[in-house]
């Protein structure tokens, strides 16, 4: 077995992801032991179209820090305060390969969004963010953007029933929001939740990654 297989087989090994703190530490042990994630001119392969519920929790867990880090470089009060929010959801994957998400609401939205389909119009100041990271084919996980619904005041963007969506690259940079800078890069968020327009834009992850009760 070439040296680098033996040195990774050691480090996934040596380095189980609950003892690491460090963004770049966090790996999928399974994935960074496969020699197959890499071809023969040292590329990587495509990220993993699924992992294990154990595997998505356990890397979710140690990305934990660096997710914080990603929430302070928004460089928004309230966004800040993210992990101390209602979890909307459990982690799951998205339809994108290699990443995986969580949702979170604040105060003002978590009772009427842990109602799910049954919830009301939410109110002015209701933020509801979902998280990401993702996952390459050597197990190596690092976040990925923040996205948010913010609901504005009265006649910010009526057609939409007033909300502001926005995304966020890892390192704090904007990518757009509406009725702000670079509104076009994200007018297709709207265009998509616009599917869920009776439901006041919101879309909801499936039952099974849903969590009910605020204070979980
Ligand atoms: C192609 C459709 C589509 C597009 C485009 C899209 N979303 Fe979503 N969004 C979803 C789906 C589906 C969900 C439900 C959760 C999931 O499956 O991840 C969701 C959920 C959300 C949620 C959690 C609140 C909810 O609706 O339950 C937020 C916040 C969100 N999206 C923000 C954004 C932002 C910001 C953008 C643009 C940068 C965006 N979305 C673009 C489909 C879309």
């Amino acid at each position: 077995m070439p040296i680098h297989l033996v040195t990774l087989l050691l480090l996934a090994i040596a380095l189980p992801a609950h003892a690491q703190n460090h963004v770049d530490e966090c790996r999928v042990a399974r994935l960074a032991a496969k020699p197959a994630a890499r071809d023969a001119a040292g590329r990587l392969g495509a990220p993993p179209s699924s992992l294990t519920l154990a595997e998505i929790e356990h890397t979710a867990a140690c990305m934990a820090a660096a997710l914080d880090r990603s929430f302070a470089a928004v460089g928004d009060a309230a966004i800040r305060r993210v992990r101390a929010w209602a979890p909307m959801s459990t982690s799951y994957k998205a339809s994108e390969h290699g990443t995986f998400l969580r949702v979170y609401a604040n105060p003002q939205a978590a009772a009427s969004y842990a109602r799910y389909e049954e919830g009301p119009r939410m109110p002015q100041g209701a933020m509801v963010i979902k998280r990401s990271f993702r996952v390459e084919a050597d197990g190596r996980a690092r976040p990925h953007r923040i996205y948010i619904m913010e609901k504005m005041g009265s006649g910010y963007e009526p057609g939409i029933n007033d909300w502001r969506f926005a995304a966020y690259e890892p390192n704090g940079a904007l990518v757009g929001e509406t009725g702000g800078r670079d509104n076009s890069r994200v007018r297709f968020c709207a265009e998509c939740h616009a599917a869920a327009r009776e439901q006041d834009f919101l879309i909801f992850v499936l039952p099974k990654f849903r969590i009910t009760s605020v204070g979980q």
